[in-house]
């Protein structure tokens, strides 16, 4: 079965979603997304999103707050194009009704409460409470359902690019996507003229994330099958602050708690932060993530403690009405009491390479949100400057979309999915077994805190675990878990060449054989190129076009 349309969308989060409604009463869609559209990590985000929205700030400031966090690795160019573009971006979700926090302070510049965070010089963080991607996910959500021209297909998980090359094309091109039907086991042909990842990161390579089920890497893993070099996948990001419970899920206490004030405390109460920057709590997170791990392993603690009771209850209850709830689920009144927080895997700054419109190396794909590497956060995200991403080149990549004289049509016929050489697996738990094993290693080698041993030792464990996986895949018929395991384990390979190839710390990269960032060469981005690259790719460029 194939199913037609102008652009095939795949991930219905910030970027994708937005991408969407930019598009649409232009173009045909057909917008996919594995599990329901809202089950990304955009209906999780709690802090809100960076803009230059108050007259004291200024898009100098917020630019030289992004490379300081970035840590020598931003590419200038995409700040700038990033930042400039942030005011049009928070208008056009006021526009969309994305019911955003008012300021009640009569004296403000602007009439919506803007909060700080980490790593921020000034207050320009506009936020719904601290349930920003709830209300930006249900707004836009609801608008994409109920447009004539976009087609949802939720548990809908893409397996992989249809490329016109490995159907013996010369030129290459994206024609699309085979796509598992969840509901009822049949792999589907979706072809478009345009395709467009928005799938988001891959946290869920790590034991302990603040992520959802969703972010396996799956667009990552996609396009580097497809031909399109990745890089800074070395560059995880992990949030310091994640309630610390051993019976609840993670659940991430967003930074803008410290924005107003909450104090970070070792276990007995004495504050720690200082020693390791003037900043203290509003340092960026890899240094907090960092002074944060330093102190539980020096202690032998389980966690570190973060007190915002000092403030008025009121104001608590008002600002993080969901942070409150949650903790008081669990048995802590944040309003008198400090909790107990730890670090965990939070954000994919590398990804899929792409130019100022979102292109890809491969002519026909757009990469968009997490999944992409734009050059905007370096080597350390500054915080809620991921949505801001999203947003921005969704617009950018659907204003390159529309600029194209005429959509080009494919004339390839594409097959279907080839299931003649696979049978139903018996033996499930090879899949659960690996995935598991994965995430642990991950966790203890590739961590925070990393050294040459522990890469190896990753290294050699990951080629095993992808040796048996492709085994089992290249024998059996696709599940979503098996899927989600070849994509993830593929990402975690990546990750740790591009860990193993740097050999300096700097940002959210700490070895402990080279504690330093080497100031021999200028600052260099880790770019890994897929065996099946074409070089003379019209669309391949990391730097704009
Ligand atoms: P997502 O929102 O993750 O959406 C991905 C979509 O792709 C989903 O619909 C998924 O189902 C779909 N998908 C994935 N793979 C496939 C496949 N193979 N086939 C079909 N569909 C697929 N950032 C900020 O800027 N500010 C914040 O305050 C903030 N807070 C955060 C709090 C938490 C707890 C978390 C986890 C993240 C937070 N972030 C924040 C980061 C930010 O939320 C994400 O980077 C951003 O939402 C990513 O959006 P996206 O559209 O790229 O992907
Ligand atoms: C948070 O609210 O602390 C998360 C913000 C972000 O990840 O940008």
């Amino acid at each position: 079965m194939t199913i037609q349309s102008d652009i095939l969308l795949i991930g219905g989060g910030a970027a994708g979603l937005s991408l969407a409604l930019r598009l649409a009463d232009t173009y045909s869609i057909s917008l996919i997304s594995k599990g329901k559209m809202e089950d990304g990590c955009t209906v999780y985000a709690q802090g809100g999103i960076a803009a230059v929205l108050d007259k004291g700030d200024s898009v100098e400031s917020h630019v030289q707050d992004t490379l300081g966090a970035g840590a020598g690795l931003c590419d200038p160019e995409v700040v700038q194009f990033t930042v400039e573009r942030s005011r049009r971006t928070i208008e056009w979700l006021i526009q969309r009704g994305v019911p955003f926090t008012h300021e009640v302070a009569d004296h403000a510049d602007s009439p919506y409460h803007l909060t700080r965070e980490g790593g921020h010089s000034h207050r320009r963080i506009i936020h719904s409470a601290d349930a920003t991607g709830h209300a930006l996910e249900t707004t836009l959500a609801a608008q994409v359902r109920a447009h004539p021209n976009i087609q949802v297909y939720e548990k809908h998980i893409a397996i992989d690019l249809i490329t016109a090359q490995k159907l013996g094309q010369h030129e290459d091109r994206c024609l699309g996507a085979y796509v598992l039907n969840r509901r009822n086991g049949k792999v589907e042909t979706f072809a478009a003229r345009y395709t467009v990842l928005a799938t988001g990161g891959a946290s869920k390579v790590y034991l302990y994330t603040t992520n959802p089920d969703t972010a396996t890497g799956d667009g990552i893993a996609m396009a580097w099958r497809a031909g399109c070099r990745v890089a800074n996948l070395e560059f995880n990001q992990f949030h310091p602050t994640c309630l610390f419970h051993p019976r609840a899920k993670t659940f991430l206490i967003t930074e803008a708690l410290r924005g107003e004030g909450a104090k970070l405390t070792l276990p007995d109460g004495s504050p720690f932060l200082a020693k390791f920057d003037p900043r203290e709590e509003l340092a960026p997170r890899d240094i907090v993530a960092r002074a944060i791990d330093h102190e539980m392993k020096r202690l032998g603690s389980d966690y570190v403690l973060l007190d915002i009771s000092h403030k008025p209850a009121e104001f608590i209850r008002e600002h993080f009405p969901t942070v409150y709830q949650r903790c008081l689920e669990l048995g802590y009144d944040i309003t008198q009491q400090p909790i107990p927080v730890v670090p965990a895997a939070h954000y994919t700054c590398g990804g899929v390479m792409t130019n100022l419109h979102g292109q890809t190396d491969l002519p026909g794909l757009y990469a968009i949100g997490e999944v992409s590497f734009t050059g905007l956060h370096g080597a350390n995200r500054m915080a809620s400057n991921s949505l801001l991403e999203c947003l921005v080149f969704a617009e950018a990549a659907s204003e390159h979309i529309q600029q194209q004289a005429d959509l080009p049509a494919s004339r390839v016929a594409i097959p279907d999915w080839d299931e003649s050489r696979v049978t139903d697996s018996d033996e499930e738990v090879v899949v659960t077994h690996n995935w598991h094993e994965l995430r642990r290693f991950m966790w203890d080698y590739v961590g925070i805190v990393r050294t040459n041993k522990r890469l190896q030792r990753a290294a050699s464990r990951v080629n095993l675990l992808l040796h048996e996986i492709d085994e089992y895949y290249g024998n059996f018929r696709v599940t979503n878990d098996l899927i989600e395991l070849r994509n993830l384990s593929i990402v975690a390979k990546l990750i740790i060449q591009s860990a193993l190839l740097r050999k300096e710390s700097r940002g959210l990269h700490y070895t402990l054989d080279y504690p330093k960032p080497d100031t021999g060469h200028a600052p260099r981005n880790t770019v890994l190129t897929p065996p099946n690259y074409t070089a003379s790719s019209p669309a391949a460029a990391a730097s704009s076009s």
